[in-house]
């Protein structure tokens, strides 16, 4: 952009005609010059500070020891040909396979991202497999869960066996991803596994779902049965019908502890092959999910998932003692999070 503009003022200067003497003139240009570095150069330190402000669009570098095409264009995820145990790839032996994780939070939006990608006929994803205690106990419990999941061993539903394209999984920060996180990195780099951040950038709505979803754990308010997620309008109200109380004394700090994690996460990836998504964007923005598909490297489709959004409207609405949380949070870097919509 600074470029055009530049080139703008130089052709001006050629095509306006001048009768000033050539010393003026060269003085001009010199002038223009000056002032078109200093403008590149505040532009330039704009963008930088804005990019490492907003954490987004980073894509690393991939390991040293990963194929050469990954290290020659980062942008392409790492190709690899599994032998299941457990079934032949039959037709599709030959078609390779991409390595991914969805890195997440809870009541992110992670569920609801799962059932789009798993709308593409190439993608399996199998969900929440670390949420289960015994598989993140140490290491080498960690190491073989991954390496069956990658070895396209590990069958659920969502498992597309033959002609995945694609295969992943989401694993939650706080399910020993944080706790063990230098092997795991060394694992991801050493097997070519591309990282897909998802994270929520308005933590007070993040908050009420929590809490909702944890009072439901007990309440069961659709006819007795708990759920996290739901397919109708009429679930979805029922649900959001409760209104928890937020601890507005620890708000602050509960809000800077979600906030650090995510930070912390960031950092701890960043030298995997990755990319970063907002639930926010991907509601608003539909050709999130086309740079989604891109990124794995997989051909792309139109996703769909049948999920109802839970709190649909004024946050004010779902919480009991809004005026409180409206008091703490006005005036502090959070005070957004009152008023946006998702
Ligand atoms: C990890 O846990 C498994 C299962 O309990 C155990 O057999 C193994 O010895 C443990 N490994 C390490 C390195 O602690
Ligand atoms: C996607 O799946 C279809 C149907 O199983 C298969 O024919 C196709 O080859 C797969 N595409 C890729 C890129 O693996
Ligand atoms: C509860 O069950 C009744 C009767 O089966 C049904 O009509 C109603 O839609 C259900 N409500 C919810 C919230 O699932
Ligand atoms: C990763 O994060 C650390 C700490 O913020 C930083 O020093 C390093 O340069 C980052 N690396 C990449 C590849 O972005
Ligand atoms: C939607 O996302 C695409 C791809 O990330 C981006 O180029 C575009 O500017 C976004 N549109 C809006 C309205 O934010
Ligand atoms: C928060 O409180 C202020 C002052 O009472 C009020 O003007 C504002 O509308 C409230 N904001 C929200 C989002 O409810």
């Amino acid at each position: 952009m600074a470029e055009y503009i530049c080139v703008f003022n130089k052709d001006t200067l050629i095509i306006k005609p001048s009768k000033k003497s050539p010393l003026f003139l060269r003085t001009i240009v010199l002038l223009f010059a000056m002032v078109c570095g200093v403008y590149i150069c505040t532009i330039c330190r704009k963008q930088i500070s804005t990019v490492a402000k907003m954490n987004i669009q980073v894509i690393g570098s991939p390991a040293p020891d990963t194929n050469i095409a990954a290290q020659l264009q980062p942008q392409i995820p790492t190709l690899h040909y599994p032998k299941p145990k457990t079934f032949s790839r039959g037709e599709c032996t030959q078609n390779p396979v991409r390595f991914f994780v969805i890195l997440s939070m809870q009541r992110s939006g992670s569920g609801w991202f799962e059932t789009l990608l798993n709308s593409h006929i190439n993608v399996s994803s199998n969900g929440e497999i670390f949420s289960v205690r015994e598989r993140r106990k140490n290491i080498s419990t960690i190491i073989q869960t991954l390496e069956k999941v990658y070895n396209l061993d590990w069958l659920n539903s969502a498992s597309k066996n033959e002609c995945s394209a694609a295969v992943g999984f989401k694993w939650m920060l706080n399910q020993g991803l944080m706790a063990h996180h230098e092997e795991i990195v060394e694992y991801f780099k050493h097997r070519g596994i591309s990282s897909i951040f998802l994270f929520r950038r308005n933590l007070l709505r993040r908050m009420v779902s929590v809490l909702a979803n944890s009072y439901d754990r007990h309440a069961k308010l659709l006819n007795g049965t708990h759920k996290s997620h739901v397919h109708s309008h009429q679930e979805a109200a029922a649900l959001s019908s409760y209104k928890p109380v937020i601890n507005s004394k620890s708000l602050i700090s509960d809000l800077n502890e979600v906030e650090w994690a995510t930070v912390k996460a960031l950092e701890y990836f960043n030298s995997t092959r990755h990319i970063v998504l907002y639930y926010e964007d991907l509601v608003m923005n539909h050709t999130k999910l086309k740079d989604v598909q891109e990124f794995l490297g997989i051909p792309k489709m139109e996703l769909t998932s049948r999920q109802v959004k839970i709190h649909k409207g004024l946050l004010s609405d779902f919480v009991k003692n809004w005026d409180d949380v409206n008091r703490t949070l006005s005036g502090t870097e959070y005070e957004s999070f009152l008023r946006d919509d998702y």
